[in-house]
């Protein structure tokens, strides 16, 4: 057996792990502990040779999501890291596909689990003023996230001097350099200042009473968390007005993912926000949220209806069969797809579970209603030339809609996101068709419609 011993962070044992794999250590092999204190500031391994690492050559975003796992804290993610990390680099650089694997359905717990956390941290971080532009917030998260998540809030309140204390780990800002301290318990952070009164008026005007489940709200704002929320001592008051205030409200607000849209002009911004996104409830199913990707100065956007197994397991639109067939399609029509922007109408893979395999379902126009924020605001960063709608739920998110395909494609439509957009099919209604000669026909007008996308865009 050897004994890894590491500082308990997820670059201690990242480097911890790249001097096993060099040794040819098998996860069985290894025992997995934490120091803390001087004699573990970077990792080290205790029995094995850590000189020769070697560089991990694993699929795209798993060390990103072996990041947010490693924030998980118990059981210890560790030893299921590395076992995945060993997989995954002799023989099973596909393991991440075999969504029933233990050790995959496991990292996929955990990660959801983190993420979760880290959407709550966003939301229930409270500041308080100390002093002049000097804010200090203590929270209790779930995992130790306090150093992952850090970024998210110099973004949010970058010229602000914060302080974020949590009972593992703090985070402090200056306006310029971010530094992480020891944890700090809940007794050493500031509790009244004049910042509460201000979010409870916050709170008051946007508690929607219509929306209120007693029971969902202490799961989703934990009771443990009500002593740092200032808002926590109005609730019963505002519990008690509810009903009066849902007869003036009316019908009960839609489903949307307007409120988790940030005002920003920098994609990744909306990418990161769109991570955390619940404006529906496909989230609760889906493995993550897949995002649009590529140049940003293309002048072109291709929309897709929603991800598929492949994509909901990789992060990244159109990777599986529908993805390879458009690939195939655009090269035939001499465009590169590595100069499209492409991106979905639904973000999260809607499925209907069969067994092991996760059948794809159409989402409702209530869901793609709920997705359009995302797309919207990913055009106004954009401003494409043209949109190309693969399919009918891309052409009814792009405008606004129920469009009829057949009917309306083909052609360069005016539209209030770009200069003009294009309806066509979406690449797996070919791969649908039961009959071979009507699925030719139709690729070749597929080619015939690409091509002039082309020449449009000159
Ligand atoms: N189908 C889509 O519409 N989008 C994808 O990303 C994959 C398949």
């Amino acid at each position: 057996m050897i004994e890894a011993r590491f500082d308990g962070t997820w670059e201690g044992w990242r480097d911890t792990a790249r001097g096993l794999l060099a040794n040819e250590i098998r996860p069985q092999e290894v025992l997995w502990t934490q120091e803390t204190g001087q004699q573990a500031l970077s990792g080290i391994l205790a029995t094995v040779d850590t000189g020769t690492s070697v560089p991990l050559r694993v699929p795209r975003g798993f060390l990103e999501d072996a990041a947010v796992v490693a924030c998980h804290r118990s059981p210890e993610p560790w030893a299921v890291l590395y076992r995945l990390l060993y997989r995954l680099t002799h023989g099973e650089r596909h393991l991440l596909e075999v969504t029933s694997d233990k050790d995959v359905l496991e990292f996929r717990r955990m990660e959801k689990a983190v993420r979760r956390d880290i959407h709550k941290m966003h939301a229930f971080v409270r500041f308080r003023k100390t002093g002049e532009n000097r804010y200090v917030a203590w929270h209790r998260p779930d995992h130790r996230i306090a150093r992952i998540n850090a970024p998210f809030f110099v973004r949010r309140f970058g010229s602000m001097h914060w302080a974020i204390l949590t009972p593992d780990e703090s985070a402090y800002w200056d306006t310029q350099t971010l530094r992480f301290g020891p944890g700090v318990p809940r007794s050493e952070a500031p509790a009244q200042d004049d910042l509460e009164e201000l979010w409870r008026t916050y709170y008051a005007s946007v508690f929607n009473p219509a929306r209120v489940k007693v029971n969902a709200m202490v799961k989703e704002m934990a009771v443990r968390h009500w002593p740092t929320l200032p808002e926590a001592d109005i609730i019963p008051k505002l519990l008690a007005e509810a009903g009066t205030r849902v007869e003036v409200m009316g019908a009960a607000r839609r489903e949307s993912a307007a409120p988790f849209v940030p005002e920003t002009v920098e994609l990744p911004v909306l990418r990161e926000a769109a991570a955390v996104c619940e404006g529906c409830d496909l989230h609760r199913h889906a493995t993550r949220t897949v995002f649009g990707e590529g140049p940003l100065d293309g002048g072109v956007v291709f929309v897709g209806e929603q991800p598929g197994d492949l994509e909901d397991l990789a992060g990244r639109p159109f990777v599986g069969p529908a993805g390879q067939l458009l690939d195939e399609v655009l090269r035939e029509a001499g465009i590169d797809r590595e100069s499209l922007y492409i991106t979905n109408a639904v973000k999260h893979f809607k499925f209907e579970e069969r067994g092991k395999r996760r059948i794809h379902q159409t989402p409702r126009g209530v869901e793609i209603a709920a997705c359009r924020p995302w797309l919207e605001a990913e055009m106004k960063i954009l401003q494409p030339r043209l949109i190309v709608c693969l399919g009918a739920t891309a052409a009814q998110s792009v405008f606004g809609r129920a469009v009829r395909v057949n009917a309306e494609r083909g052609q360069f439509l005016p539209n209030h996101m770009a200069e003009a957009a294009f309806v066509t099919i979406h690449p797996s209604a070919l791969l649908r068709m039961p009959d071979p000669a009507m699925a030719a026909a139709e690729r070749s007008r597929f080619v015939e419609e690409l091509r002039r996308v082309r020449a449009w865009l000159g």
